[in-house]
């Protein structure tokens, strides 16, 4: 805290709009920011403004004087804690209208993007329960809740397996029940937490960098498979086996068991070798007549409710033709390549992981697609020429890169070929509008479409179309 920063007090501020990470936000009579935790759009509040930092400054609530329309009460018992669901305290139409709002302003301030037409967002009609992807880190160093400390009683067992607190790399909330999963996958952390404890595994200790159980990854799909894969910091096999065993003698429905050793510092296992334990390497899944095999290491959306609206959306908004030829850059399994190929004349899709390049090939097999070429390729690595050459000049690109957003090499590429029309899908509106700026120079951005994959939560999905101009 700054030593000159003089403390006072504020009353009546109202809450106009709520950040990403779930604080509300209030002005000043000159127009200064302030953040205050524990407040949504609509509330009304007397403030101590007690800190300013980057020229922002931060409240404290002292009462509330009026309470928004769109409260609700959270369903989750870790609300507040967990660094997952920030915006549970607010109904579900009013987190639409924040969604649709935070992307106007972000392309408005951060690439003063002129867009002709906004489409209203497409909201999850399952606010609970959708995703069929999650990661638990486990922990030796349990986040302890304000009753469990003023409780006074002393806690034996700080084990934990659960999710990081907001902003605290190595604090992890131990997680009793989540409502964005299915139940069975809480029914199977907590009994493998218990296994865990009652043996004497060692939790993972985040700052010491110590420990044998790490992390737990889920992912599970419509048809009733599971995988799951355990992350562990170094190889004991007895430890492993005795663990694996138990869990899969004891849940039938696992079809896929796996483990990697990770003895990082980061968490990726991109760049691991991961052993199979029991069952297959891959579940299944399908989206409409499409089936697909997902592998520990290949992307796949993680609302699959939504899949299937984002993927006729952009089927939509594209037009696409029986003549056209498409590029998917950044094309995972191939999920979006093989709804597209369906429409079109040639598919051309390029992912850098090299598993899902595989199964990608394999499932366009199954799925009777003959349309459709698949590279493993590093996007950076694709040169104009050698595209085109191979493939001929596409009449559409899609592209659906991770959230860090496109990289100048390909942006490059991309004004240089100039494409009838870009679809750029992405999951982060911030690094989304930047390339825009940029793309701007030789195309035009004809339309933007938000649709909601994640909610309770700020994350949203947008896809813009972008026409030659
Ligand atoms: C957001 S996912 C999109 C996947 C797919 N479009 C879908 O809907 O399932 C981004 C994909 O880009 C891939 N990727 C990341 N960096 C890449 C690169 N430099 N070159 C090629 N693919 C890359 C990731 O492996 C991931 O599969």
């Amino acid at each position: 805290m700054s030593s000159k920063f003089k403390t006072f007090l504020l009353s009546d501020a109202v809450i106009k709009s709520i950040t990403s990470s779930g604080a509300g936000v209030a002005r000043t009579n000159e127009g200064t920011v302030i953040f205050v935790k524990n407040c949504i759009p609509g509330d009304i509040v007397d403030l101590e403004v007690f800190k300013k930092k980057k020229n922002k400054l931060h409240g404290k609530i002292l009462r509330f004087k009026f309470l928004s329309k769109n409260r609700v009460t959270p369903k989750c018992e870790h609300f507040g804690i967990c660094g997952g669901c920030k915006w549970q305290n607010m109904n579900y139409n009013a987190q639409l209208h924040h969604k649709d709002i935070e992307i106007k302003q972000i392309f408005k301030k951060i690439g003063n993007i002129q867009i002709k037409k906004y489409l209203p967002i497409v909201e999850c009609k399952e606010h609970y329960g959708f995703r069929n992807k999650m990661e638990f880190s486990f922990s030796s160093k349990k986040w302890l809740t304000e009753k469990e400390i003023s409780s006074k009683k002393k806690i034996k067992n700080r084990d934990a397996i659960g999710f990081h607190i907001s902003g605290m790399w190595d604090k992890i909330v131990d997680i009793n029940y989540c409502h964005l999963q299915k139940d069975y996958v809480n029914e199977i952390r907590n009994e493998i937490k218990k296994y865990c404890i009652d043996n004497n595994y060692v939790f993972f200790n985040h700052s010491k960098k110590e420990g044998f159980l790490r992390t737990l990854t889920f992912r599970t799909t419509s048809l009733g498979e599971m995988m799951l894969i355990f992350h562990f910091y170094y190889f004991d096999k007895q430890k492993i086996e005795m663990l694996l065993n138990f869990v899969r003698t004891r849940f039938k429905n696992i079809s896929s068991l796996l483990y990697v050793i990770n003895n990082k510092e980061n968490d990726s296992i991109y760049d691991l070798s991961i052993f199979k334990y029991h069952g297959e390497y891959y579940i299944k899944e399908e989206i409409g007549k499409l089936s697909f095999k997902i592998s520990p290491k290949s992307f796949f959306q993680t609302n699959l409710y939504q899949t299937s609206v984002l993927y006729n959306k952009s089927l939509e908004i594209l037009k696409i033709k029986k003549t056209d030829i498409v590029y998917d850059l950044y094309c995972g399994l191939g999920t979006i390549s093989q709804y597209v190929a369906q429409y079109c004349k040639i598919v051309v899709g390029i992912e850098i992981i090299d598993e899902a390049i595989q199964l990608a090939i394999e499932s366009s097999k199954i799925n009777g697609l003959k349309n459709i070429y698949f590279e493993k390729e590093d996007i950076n690595n694709i040169s104009k020429l050698d595209l085109l050459r191979k493939y001929g000049k596409p009449n559409a690109i899609i592209l659906d890169p991770p959230r860090q957003g496109l990289t100048k090499k390909i942006i490059k590429v991309l004004l240089e070929i100039k494409s009838e029309k870009i679809l750029y899908i992405s999951c982060n509106p911030s690094t989304q509008a930047r390339d825009l700026e940029i793309l701007c120079s030789e195309y035009e951005v004809t339309l933007s479409q938000a649709i909601d994959m994640f909610p309770q939560t700020s994350h949203v999905e947008n896809i813009v179309l972008l026409t030659n101009k």
